[in-house]
């Protein structure tokens, strides 16, 4: 018995040691940890629960009959992140560069297909050369099992997808179809076809690190969500970031014990608001001030930063936050920030997270980019994930809410449930100046009177109370109450339902 104990152990170290220590050398040179170290930091100490350290590839082409290493370039199994259970697979780049064959791509659907049956979250740690390129078409077929896995869990668990490394080719159309994306600076890198391939083609020459690095993905292409500086920072924000969700569509959003009263006064908001409708101010005080202890995660911060997203927390359960920066281009709506926000009103609308929505915006970004770059059907995104969304719905709109971005704002016409606004708002058709140029136009030059015009059509339309007559606002609240009237109307909706009509699924303007 103990001979067999043994050799069970002997087995074990040798799947723990992966490719060798050289190559777990080679993995730390470049500033990166190994699968292993990856999901320790990700993991409550001692929880994970590995399966499949046994299982080999199946390929007798090029060799590779000699050459087997236990595990097969990835590490799967289940642990605990605070307690909450979450399955995770974490690919070895010391074993065959931690490309996928049929077996490595089998032991990811394995626990995939678990996670949706417990309710449970995937995270998933890419770091690998694509598909295992002695096996062929095999590699390719799993790589289709997963990607088919990553849209049936879609809406139904969360998936986090992490970049450690490379993932490139078809490989990253799996992360692309999970919720959220972080890579790490300078180390990980996504593209469908790379440099090389790039300069044949087109003839550009391009850096890895410029076509689809953590840079390149946060702040311009939008693929990513975040990125980090390295492995152990991504890391211990993804474990911050899992604690705002709910395991699966079948919760509520969890519930964290909250110290910060709801009805805190914060007399400072009172006066955020510029006294020149022109001026500028940053949303972003008016969400650190409002949500429980300060506490904002914000998804995406350097893409399309017109509008902030993020998840925080409110009466201690989890909110979505969607609101206008009109520190950039005014807070308007535009191609990137339609296609931010939507995303990000769908995924809460998946997992029964409430959306509260800040608006200050001066409309759509007009343009010959943006028309010739399909606002229309951008916009549309939004306008659709806000109209289709039955969460608690809760809006304040802070200034300016003008022509069809009014609408789209998660307005009380698309099934807003309490919408408020600060004695501050302008709700109107546009703002007063380009309203009295259409309106006034021969009057205006003949005698000059822009002034006066504007005056009067800003004491009649540019405020929330026209509105408020017609019940689109519910009230106009003061500032400093705006904490405690949003947490009273989390509280009255907390059962609220709502059901859209039966349909196989809705045609969302893609
Ligand atoms: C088998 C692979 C491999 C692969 C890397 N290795 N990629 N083995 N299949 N796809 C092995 C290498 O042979 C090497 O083995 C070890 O992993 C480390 O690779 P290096 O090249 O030494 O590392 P590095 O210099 O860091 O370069 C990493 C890399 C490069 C950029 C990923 O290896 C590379 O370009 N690999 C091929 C990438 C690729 O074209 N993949 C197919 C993409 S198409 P030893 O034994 O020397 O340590 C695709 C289709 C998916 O994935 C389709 C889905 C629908």
């Amino acid at each position: 018995m103990q001979e067999v104990l043994k050799r069970l152990e002997e087995k074990r170290e040798s799947s723990r040691l992966g490719g060798g220590l050289k190559r777990i050398e080679a993995q730390h040179q470049k500033g990166k940890l190994t699968a292993r170290e990856r999901i320790e930091v990700l993991l409550d100490p001692g929880s994970f629960e590995e399966w499949d350290m046994f299982v080999e590839h199946r390929c007798f082409d090029f060799e590779m009959e000699e050459n087997r290493i236990s595990g097969d370039g990835v590490i799967t199994g289940y642990g605990t992140i605070n307690g909450r259970t979450v399955f995770v697979f974490s690919q070895d780049f010391t074993v065959f560069g931690g490309s996928l064959s049929e077996s490595h791509a089998e032991k990811i659907s394995k626990i995939m297909d678990k996670a949706v049956q417990v309710g449970a979250p995937i995270i998933g740690i890419n770091d690998s050369g694509g598909a295992r390129i002695q096996e062929g078409v095999a590699s390719l077929a799993g790589y289709a099992t997963v990607f088919q896995r990553n849209v049936l869990a879609s809406g139904v668990v969360p998936q986090i997808s992490l970049i450690m490394g490379p993932c490139a080719g078809g490989a990253v159309y799996s992360p692309a179809m999970t919720d959220f994306i972080c890579m790490v600076r300078d180390s990980s890198y996504m593209f469908v076809t790379g440099p090389e391939v790039v300069k044949t083609v087109t003839h550009e020459n391009v850096s890895a690190e410029d076509l689809g690095g953590a840079t390149t993905h946060t702040a311009k292409s939008g693929v990513a969500d975040l990125a980090y500086d390295n492995d152990i920072e991504a890391l211990l924000q993804m474990r911050r970031l899992f604690d705002f969700f709910p395991l699966s569509n079948r919760e509520k959003p969890p519930f964290k014990s909250n110290h910060d009263p709801i009805e805190r006064i914060e007399m400072s908001l009172d006066t955020l608001i510029p006294k020149n409708p022109a001026t500028p101010y940053n949303m972003k005080e008016l969400i650190l001030k409002v949500v429980d202890g300060r506490d904002f995660f914000e998804i995406q911060p350097d893409f399309a930063p017109n509008i902030i997203v993020g998840f925080a927390r409110m009466d201690g359960r989890t909110v979505g936050i969607v609101a206008n920066q009109p520190l950039v281009l005014a807070g308007c709506l535009d191609i990137d920030s339609s296609r931010k926000a939507a995303r990000f009103v769908r995924f809460c609308d998946c997992f029964h997270i409430p959306i509260i929505t800040f608006v200050d915006v001066p409309g759509f970004l007009p343009g010959t980019s943006q028309e010739l770059g399909g606002i229309i059907k951008h916009g549309a995104k939004l306008l659709f994930a806000y109209a289709e969304a039955t969460v608690p719905k809760v809006t304040l709109i802070t200034r300016k809410a003008y022509g069809g971005a009014y609408d789209v704002m998660s307005s009380k016409h698309l099934r807003g449930d309490v919408n408020f606004a600060w004695p501050t708002a302008e709700i109107a058709v546009m703002g007063p100046k380009g309203a009295v140029e259409i309106l006034f136009k021969k009057d205006i030059t003949n005698t000059g009177k822009i002034e006066s015009y504007t005056e009067e059509y800003r004491q009649k339309f540019a405020n929330p109370l026209v509105a408020a007559s017609r019940g689109y606002i519910d009230d106009v609240i003061m500032p400093h109450t705006t904490r405690a009237r949003i947490c009273r109307s989390l509280r009255m909706l907390e059962n609220k339902q709502l059901e859209n009509p039966w349909k196989k699924h809705d045609n969302i303007p893609l």
